[in-house]
């Protein structure tokens, strides 16, 4: 490892301005000088999108494996698979000489509609942290960098450069930061690319909170921040506020500005230093993984298609799959000729070669005849004699496949979808091929949740294939021929309509402005709250086998928070074929201080079962499982008392509930001030202490005066109902004559008292 320090005093003031700028559309500034090379980036997040001529921005990139997009490999739920696929995306970026990989994408999905959902994981934090934990170990563990992005509150597209989200501090803490504050502290990305919005008024590029006091300090991310690719508005501005690269370069006049700022006093040259620090930190640690050679374009392709199967959500199943000895399969559908493997944008890779559905489809039909229509047009235009062609095969053959695609401009960066919907012509198809044919499979590629009531109750089987990177073609025919039992479940909630999600009043904003109003409750958490009926939950999805949950237990019906818990459980695969289960464990806190959502995802684990084979699952609870974030103490707190851990196959799927007790180790500082309630008073046991006999006399005075003991005189109150919500002054002001001395100084000497008390 260079000395750092010591390149630092070398270096002038203008090239460590500049080294704070990259140089091109995809590499830092070297010095040559000082032997300080450049350094090359790419994205992300699901493949290599390396252009042939790094220094400009370039559109067609080399070839490298398409790995299914984040909606799907969320759906597999298996960390070590997400490990092994890092890993391979580590090899490609170390042939194609990138140092750093752009991605894993980590926000959260707020609203189905999001442009981006494909490229983000879930709509839980719990899920999606620890995906992009597995995602970074695999990929640094070779040797090539990531960037965690879009950090934070990156969930639409709409104004997606200048949108300000009002994000309450609680509803950050708890929502939109977990997934992000996971991955820095467990799996220490090299760098994290900030947002383009601004959240609470400041942008992702200038926020001195979210860049230096949280993500720097707090969390201890010693990487370098980049700046999404045009996110800087004002270079002092965002250094100021932690962000240490600015990309895309080559920025003369931002240099200059940061050289002006230094010379004036403007900003000081020690915040320069530090971003100077952390990205030699980096281009010397990318240094250390010599590049070049060769990938296995066959080994990945086969990963690929490992994941894309594995990551396949079956939703609907009469029996008809898997199929097994039809005579003449009809299949429907332009997506089963022209693969729909991934979406629009930065993200879009340049694959090695493309599985396509069809013909994976007939080299795993033995003796089968198959049949193909295109069914429906590339884009939404409507044309009746493309579905009458279909109906047509559909109704003499055995079984029809229907392969539907979004259409692939519908999904992209950039953007955001209108709505949940399939084009006309499609869902016109389905429902006239289905009522000719009762055994009609549907499968879907698409990024996001699609609305299907329209149709879903008439067909067979639904398979969610997700935009299933290059092989998924061939994932698609394992499933639905059983080479693969499907294992996949989703990693987000499929509503039955667009005015049922949880952003629907507040989505997307407008004037710049867009206020997060459902706060903690996205996803599951809200439809629990609401109780509104959804079309498929949170964690659902089937497989051609059953499972059996049996023997849960925790390691203890007591505990300290600071020790966490064990739970276990047994599960058994009581079905005839080898499968694949993903067993979920959420919290439900019985009583809080605050409201909390009905339940919260807190641990996972795949598991994979023989027929008849039992094993035990085991995960491991710690304080945050059982924490909420507290917006007066700025901190994570427990409450003691009752937790209910359900153990699950999906979030409307409990299959056993333990109920345990939690003893908070927390001594929470005293956060009492002049405008408590006497219910905050109360709830503080210091503040208890100090005025329980003095509130005890107030009462009786106020009850007898207010209350309609007597019948006559009251005003038919109970007096200390009312008083828990007025702070402590109003309640002294209202027994002004009564009190030795003025109201203020008592609710003075009060307060300090209470601070003083252990
Ligand atoms: C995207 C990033 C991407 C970058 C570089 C931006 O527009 O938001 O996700 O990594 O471009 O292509």
């Amino acid at each position: 490892m260079k000395n750092i320090q010591s390149l630092i005093e070398q270096m002038s003031l203008e090239e460590k301005a500049a080294l704070c700028t990259g140089a091109s559309f995809w590499t830092t500034t070297p010095v040559e000088r000082l032997g300080i090379p450049e350094m090359l980036v790419s994205d992300g997040p699901h493949g290599v999108r390396r252009v042939p001529d790094v220094h400009s921005i370039g559109a067609k990139s080399l070839p490298a494996t398409c790995f299914p997009t984040a909606s799907s490999l969320a759906s597999t739920w298996d960390v070590d698979l997400l490990h092994k696929m890092g890993e391979a995306l580590a090899e490609e970026a170390i042939a194609l000489n990138v140092d750093v990989l752009l991605g894993p994408g980590n926000n959260m999905k707020r609203s189905p509609l999001g442009g981006r959902n494909f490229e983000y994981f879930s709509e839980d934090p719990y899920l999606a942290g620890e995906l992009a934990v597995s995602l970074i170990n695999g990929i640094q563990g070779r040797g090539v960098g990531t960037s965690l992005k879009h950090f934070a509150a990156n969930n639409q597209e709409f104004q997606r450069f200048t949108i300000n989200a009002q994000v309450d501090e609680r509803t950050l803490r708890e929502i939109y930061l977990p997934a992000f504050e996971k991955a820095v502290k467990q799996a220490k990305p090299w760098t994290v690319m900030c947002a383009y919005n601004k959240l609470n008024g400041s942008y992702g590029s200038e926020s001195h909170a979210l860049l230096t006091d949280i993500l720097k300090n707090e969390w201890g991310f010693d990487g370098l921040i980049v700046s999404d690719w045009g996110a800087v508005h004002d270079r002092v501005a965002s250094l100021k506020g932690g962000l240490d690269l600015e990309m895309p370069g080559p920025q003369e006049k931002r240099v200059k500005a940061v050289v002006d700022a230094v010379l004036s006093g403007e900003l000081e040259e020690a915040i320069l230093n530090e971003s100077v620090r952390r990205i030699l930190n980096i281009v010397f640690k990318a240094q250390e993984t010599p590049k070049g050679g060769e990938f296995d374009v066959d080994a990945h392709h086969k990963l690929a298609q490992k994941v894309a199967a594995e990551g396949m959500v079956l939703l609907k199943n009469d029996g008809i799959l898997p199929l097994k000895g039809q005579q003449h399969i009809a299949v429907i559908g332009r997506a089963a000729e022209n693969a729909h493997f991934q979406g629009g944008g930065s993200s879009h890779i340049n694959a090695t070669r493309v599985a396509v559905p069809f013909k994976e489809l007939q080299s795993r039909a033995e003796n089968a005849e198959l049949t193909y229509a295109e069914g429906y047009p590339a884009d939404d235009s409507f044309h009746q004699e493309m579905i009458d062609q279909a109906v047509g095969l559909a109704r003499s053959a055995d079984v029809a496949v229907l392969y539907i695609a979004l259409p692939s401009y519908k999904e992209s960066e950039g953007y955001d979808r209108a709505d949940l919907d399939l084009t006309v012509q499609q869902v016109a198809l389905i429902k006239a091929v289905a009522k000719v044919q009762p055994k009609t499979v549907v499968v879907l590629n698409n990024g996001a949740p699609v609305a299907m009531s329209a149709w879903i109750d008439g067909v067979a089987a639904v398979l969610e294939a997700w935009m299933m990177g290059q092989a998924g073609g061939a994932a698609i025919a394992d499933v639905l021929f059983g080479k693969v039992n499907p294992s996949g479940k989703l990693a987000e909630t499929y509503p039955l309509k667009l005015g049922d999600t949880p952003a629907y009043l507040n989505w997307p904003g407008g004037a710049g402005e867009v206020r997060y109003g459902e706060g903690l409750f996205i996803g599951y958490r809200y439809y629990d709250a609401r109780q509104v009926p959804v079309l498929f939950p949170f964690g659902y999805g089937l497989s051609y086998t059953t499972f059996a949950y049996s023997n849960p237990t925790v390691s203890g019906s007591t505990f300290k928070d600071a020790d966490g818990l064990t739970v276990t459980v047994d599960i058994t695969n009581t079905g005839k074929v080898a499968g694949m289960e993903a067993v979920q464990f959420y919290v439900h806190d019985q009583k809080s201080g605050l409201v909390r959502p009905e339940k919260e995802l807190k641990g996972f684990a795949k598991v994979e079962l023989q027929p008849g084979e039992t094993k035990t699952v085991s995960i491991q609870l710690d304080f945050r499982a059982f924490a909420f974030y507290h917006p007066k103490y700025r901190m994570w707190i427990t409450e003691s008392g009752d937790f209910d851990i359900l153990v699950a196959a999906s979030a409307a799927d409990i299959r056993h509930t333990l109920t345990v007790t939690l003893e908070s180790s927390l001594s929470l500082p005293c956060v009492l001030d002049k405008e408590s309630t006497i219910r905050e008073w109360l709830e503080d046991p210091r503040g208890q202490a100090v005025i329980g006999p003095l509130l005890q006399q107030m009462t009786a005075m106020s009850q007898q005066a207010f209350g309609d003991d007597d019948g006559s005189e009251g005003i038919g109150m109970n007096v200390m109902d009312m008083f828990m919500d007025m702070p402590l002054l109003s309640v002294l002001l209202f027994q002004q004559g009564a009190l030795t001395m003025p109201a203020e100084e008592m609710v003075d000497g009060l307060l300090m008292q209470a601070h003083n008390m252990k």
